[in-house]
């Protein structure tokens, strides 16, 4: 496996294979991997004949006050991770390369639902999302590439943006990897303390609690809503949000869930300092 840090490197390695009709796969990610990104670097193994991770800690999608100095980053340990798993590259381009102009003039952005969810409390977040990802997939000029669904609305606008720009690319949405307690692997796990760690069980508790209460036929959405919020807050847990959303457009179902309804309950809470995002489909 190859560790590439330039962009003209990565081409110079890919449109070759490209050529021979090798199939590539991406697996864009922001390091400090875990086995949340193992699941999608397999998925694309099995998928393709050549997978690279991108490794960009990229600075346009975080706000000013937000965790992009204390990011953990460990691109060694990340490329063995990478490796292990039957990746063939990792690209890991500094800043400077991604964006040798500072910040980028020409930007992705979703005119719908970047200010929803998540983008109502990370101003210009998924226009940073978009951007990179973009510019990912012209720069590998990959066939496939490999999101989790752990970050819902992240995949759904990239699912978008795909269809709207007419990427060539298929987009693969990797179920959400959780440690046998129920937590939703994340990078930012590794911020929490162990108490926080244990109250921030109250998330998943809550959505499963949700997803057994709908399974029973509950259909009223402030019910399925407030029993996630009561979990998180009953565990010293702030809540950012709790939505009941069709899985088909994101939008807000209120009152009473059709009979046919694709749900997905997104939630994003504190613990201490760390922001967890998590979600259950119910369908
Ligand atoms: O999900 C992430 O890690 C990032 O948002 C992504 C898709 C790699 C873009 O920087």
């Amino acid at each position: 496996m190859q560790v590439i840090k330039s962009i003209d490197a990565l081409r110079a390695a890919l449109k070759p294979l490209a050529r021979q009709g090798k199939t590539i796969g991406l697996v864009p990610t922001m390091g400090a991997l875990h086995d949340g990104h193992g699941a999608l670097i397999k998925e694309s193994v099995k998928d393709c004949d050549v997978t690279v991770v991108s490794v960009f800690l990229n600075p346009i999608q975080f706000g000013k006050n937000e965790d992009l100095d204390k990011y953990p980053k460990r691109l060694e340990a990340d490329a063995k991770l990478a490796e292990s798993i039957g990746a063939d590259f990792v690209f890991a381009p500094s800043v400077a390369e991604m964006y040798p102009e500072g910040d980028p003039l020409t930007l992705v952005r979703d005119e719908a639902l970047e200010c929803m969810y998540c983008g109502a409390y990370r101003p210009g977040h998924f226009r940073g999302v978009l951007t990179v990802v973009s510019k990912l997939f012209l720069i590998s000029g990959a066939d496939h590439a490999y999101f989790g669904e752990k970050d819902y609305q992240q995949v759904f606008l990239i699912e978008r943006m795909v269809r709207d720009l007419n990427f060539d690319i298929k987009i693969h949405r990797v179920k959400i990897v959780r440690e046998a307690s129920g937590l939703a692997l994340s990078s930012r796990n590794e911020y929490l303390n162990e108490l926080e760690r244990k109250q921030a069980l109250s998330i998943s508790e809550g959505l499963k609690t949700a997803k057994d209460l709908f399974e029973k036929g509950e259909r009223r959405v402030a019910l399925l809503r407030d029993c996630v919020i009561k979990s998180i807050l009953a565990n010293r847990g702030q809540v950012q949000y709790v939505e009941v959303v069709n899985q088909k457009d994101l939008q807000k179902f209120a009152g009473a869930l059709p009979a046919d309804a694709k749900v997905v309950i997104l939630v994003a809470a504190f613990f201490g300092k760390t922001r967890l995002i998590d979600n259950i489909e119910l369908n």
